[in-house]
């Protein structure tokens, strides 16, 4: 069953995606050669402390860590560690917070640095598809209109997605139904209504899309060893246009003026 949101519930969803996003904006501004993993891991907890939230990750299934920090050929699921970041790394930094009952879940991957114009084009190319994946959450719309947007550029550009790992939907719990895969699977036929919030989140490799969870349990890699980028928005579908709950006012507004 996909549960609605309306009223206040939708208010307190939109202000936990605010306050997700706008943490996110200061861990990205943040990362920079020489800072381990730890530390950004760290800065993100006093970020989201600050605001009067908490980690939706921390103490899920027992995840230990505020965030996911994934470093170059990690996927998702990265722990924080003494790993210190280096320039041209790309690190993934995926933030969920619980704030007024609710959570807001999204993610960006970010050069450390700089990085080389491969990894770049990954980058560009895997927030595309996030953005055509949102484009398709219209209302009478499947969720695969979602997932076929998203496939669709990523395999034209060259690149795969990853199977083992979907988007949600998300709200007082962190996975909601439906599950929004990142390919087309003719099994997830549901309409999207107005009021389905769901965490819209490609996850792109470079190489082949096959994935494998290291010893430590939780970290995904991929099995070729090439670099990979998820990128995450938290979206209500609406009569209209959809939503971007966990875009900052910040980024907004830099894009206005652009
Ligand atoms: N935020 C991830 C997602 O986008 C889930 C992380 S679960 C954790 O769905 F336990 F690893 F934190
Ligand atoms: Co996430
Ligand atoms: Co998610």
């Amino acid at each position: 069953m996909i549960i609605l949101k309306s009223g206040r519930d939708l208010d307190a969803m939109r202000a936990a995606c605010e306050v997700a996003g706008a943490v996110l904006e200061a861990v990205a501004a943040f990362v920079r050669p020489g800072l381990t993993t730890r530390q950004v891991d760290e800065f993100a907890a006093a970020q989201i402390k600050s605001r009067g939230a908490r980690s939706a990750f921390l103490g899920y299934r027992k995840y230990p860590c505020h965030t996911c920090l994934s470093v170059n050929d990690e996927v998702v699921h990265g722990l924080a560690n003494e790993r210190e970041l280096r320039f041209g790394d790309i690190v993934s930094v995926d933030v969920g917070v619980y704030y007024r009952g609710f959570i807001g879940d999204t993610a960006r991957t970010v050069a450390v640095g700089g990085c080389g114009v491969a990894a770049q084009r990954l980058m560009d190319v895997t927030e595309q598809a996030l953005h055509l994946g949102i484009a398709a959450a219209l209302p009478d719309n499947r969720v695969t209109d979602i997932s076929r947007a998203i496939q669709h550029h990523v395999e034209s550009n060259g690149f795969s997605v990853v199977r083992e790992f979907v988007g949600h939907g998300v709200g007082r719990t962190m996975h909601e139904e439906p599950q929004v895969p990142n390919f087309v699977d003719r099994k997830m036929n549901q309409r999207l209504r107005p009021g389905t919030t769901i965490a819209i989140e490609p996850m792109v490799n470079a190489g082949r899309p096959e994935v494998k969870i290291l010893k430590d349990g939780w970290t995904v890699v991929t099995q070729d060893g090439s670099l990979s980028a998820h990128f995450e928005h938290t979206v209500l579908v609406t009569g209209g246009e959809p939503e971007i709950l966990t875009w900052p006012e910040t980024r907004l507004s830099k894009l206005k003026v652009a």
